[in-house]
């Protein structure tokens, strides 16, 4: 079975894929594709994996910056959501939010993940992929149905 690191590795990957295209062709069509996969993606990660994670002391103030490194990332998709493509901030805030994402999955992979892969137990890993996934179906559900995801 699969483990939450490989689930959200996935999505990580797939993430920088899109910010990468979005540079390139700086339309809001691809912003859009991003909104739509980075906020469930961090609210599964808020809700599932770093409160397992905040648990341990030694982590406790990695995922502090870690949800810190959210905060900045939705600030900045709310900002670009009021945006056009055609306002003169628009190439800049996209380029800040490609940074601002690309250096957190760095953090995260190579301390968050690492780190945690000593602490939660391998079924442990499996469970939080098994809630993680589950709750993306339900949101996605609810964005296709026109419902209010949350
Ligand atoms: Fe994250
Ligand atoms: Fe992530």
């Amino acid at each position: 079975m699969e483990t939450i690191y490989t689930i959200l590795k996935e999505e990580h990957d797939q993430l920088a894929e899109l910010l990468q295209q979005a540079v390139a062709d700086s339309s809001k069509v691809s912003f859009l594709n991003i909104k739509i996969r980075a906020e469930p993606h961090m609210m599964g990660e808020e809700k599932f994996v770093y409160p397992r994670l905040e648990e341990t002391e030694e982590l406790r103030d990695l995922i502090a910056k870690a949800y810190n490194e959210h905060n900045e990332a939705k600030t900045l998709i709310s900002e670009m959501d009021a945006m056009e493509e055609r306002d003169e901030s628009w190439t800049s805030k996209l380029r800040e939010l490609k940074q601002s994402i690309d250096h957190h999955v760095k953090e995260e992979e190579s301390k968050v993940f690492e780190r945690a892969r000593n602490i939660l137990s391998q079924q442990e890993a499996e469970k939080l992929a098994k809630q993680y996934v589950e709750f993306k179906r339900s949101y996605m559900n609810r964005v296709e149905t026109g419902k209010r995801p949350i």
